[in-house]
């Protein structure tokens, strides 16, 4: 197994399922960004032989912490090349940097364990090419989609015509039920402090400005091939349904857990075996409610631009992501507000034309026109 982006939440909650599973699995390679003091720590407790690092300038100091016998690759090459070297591959990198590992680990033909939803939503159309490579499988790890991938399982025909739509459930963030003008005292400590889930600090910010909701959106119609219409948001604050199906005749499957990524996780690692953990198990000898409500779309109108990308399709979706990695890097900065992010985003997406994609090269052409669009609205809004 290779796990790249060792180092950050979805990365530690991967190398817990494997200490719980220690002889199902051989760590061969790992890959983090600038935390090398955690890579090196992680390279001892696995015994891996090859670590890649985002830096070239880190080089000498990542040889130096990872000691002899260790080999260090470098950026998004290393990326490319560590994304060939095993079995399964856990893309656990945040933004469009995991790029090098989706693509490449589908053009060798591997399972990839995709958690990575920001260069998977970018690169969409490269991403169906290469999945007809023979033996790749894409695997989600986001809740929602390893709930829809398990409720769909009886639904074998491309497209999944039996099935009426996809109903992504939503927390709702931290500000679920505030009106337009209570956001605007929205801090960067209110941002950060998710309800349900414990995350990095970008899924934390979009779960709070519901974008993670719209980029999740397009990340299930381009998994599973199902058109956005046929997609829709559910407000469902426990987080306990991580998402449905309702077929065509009215019935709908749910998949439900607590929340814990270790569940999603384990499931992409074992399948078709199912570990014997009990992460998600909910007590149902006690009381409970389940509630489920519609967005609120006017004060959170970052789930219609989603919609609005996806139905413009080429390289909108690559505009729409770049462009709010941008805008959540400089709230994270304290260079802009809260209420900024979304509409440097929409600002963004205002200018966009159609744009097709047709190779690696023109997509990351595109992520840079995109970021130098969203840092130019911002320098001109300070
Ligand atoms: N966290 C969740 O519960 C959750 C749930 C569903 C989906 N996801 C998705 O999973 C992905 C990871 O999220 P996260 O919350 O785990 O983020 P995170 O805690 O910020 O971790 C990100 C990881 O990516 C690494 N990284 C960043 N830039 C890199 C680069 N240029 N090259 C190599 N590695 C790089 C980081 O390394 P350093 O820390 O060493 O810099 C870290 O290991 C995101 O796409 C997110 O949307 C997360």
């Amino acid at each position: 197994m290779a796990l790249l982006g060792a180092t950050g939440s979805i990365g530690r909650q991967t190398l817990d399922v494997l200490r719980r599973e220690p002889d199902s699995f051989e760590l061969v390679s790992i890959a983090g960004g600038t935390r090398l003091a955690e890579l090196a720590e992680v390279a001892r407790e696995f015994h891996v032989r090859r670590v890649g690092v985002a830096r070239p300038e880190d080089y000498i100091a990542a040889r130096g912490v990872l000691g002899d016998g260790v080999e260090v690759l470098i950026g998004g090459d290393g990326l490319a090349e560590l994304a060939r070297d095993a079995d399964v591959v856990v893309n656990a990198v945040v933004g469009f940097a995991g790029l090098p590992v989706t693509i490449n680990a589908l053009e060798a033909g591997r399972t990839l364990a995709l958690a990575n939803k920001e260069s998977f939503i970018a690169a969409a159309p490269l991403v169906a090419r290469v999945r007809d490579t023979p033996g790749a499988l894409v695997l989600p790890i986001d809740s929602e989609h390893c709930a829809i991938y398990q409720c769909l399982a009886d639904s074998t025909q491309s497209g999944h015509p039996d099935v009426r739509r996809l109903l992504l459930t939503a927390s709702g963030g931290p500000f679920r039920g505030w009106s337009r003008e209570r956001l605007e005292t929205v801090t960067r400590r209110d941002a950060l402090n998710h309800p349900t889930w414990s995350m990095g600090p970008k899924i934390t910010i979009d779960s709070s400005t519901l974008m993670n909701k719209g980029l999740e959106v397009l990340e299930a119609s381009a998994l599973f091939g199902v058109g956005v219409d046929r997609i829709q948001v559910v407000v469902h604050p426990q987080s306990i349904v991580h998402s449905m199906v309702e077929y065509l005749d009215g019935s709908v499957i749910a998949q439900l857990s607590q929340p814990d990524m270790r569940l999603p996780i384990a499931f992409c690692l074992g399948r078709p075996v199912r570990f014997d953990h009990a992460w998600g198990a909910i007590d149902f000898t006690t009381a409970q409610s389940l509630t489920f409500e519609p967005p609120d779309l006017d004060a959170f109108p970052a789930i219609p631009l989603a919609y609005a990308a996806a139905r413009a399709a080429g390289a909108a979706p690559a505009w729409l992501s770049a462009a709010n990695e941008v805008a959540v890097a400089a709230f994270l900065h304290d260079t802009i507000r809260w209420t900024d992010i979304v509409p440097i985003v929409a600002g963004v997406m205002d200018q966009y034309q159609d744009v097709q994609l047709e190779s690696v090269e023109g997509l990351v052409a595109q992520d840079q026109h995109a970021r130098r669009l969203a840092s130019d609205l911002i320098t001109r809004g300070r």
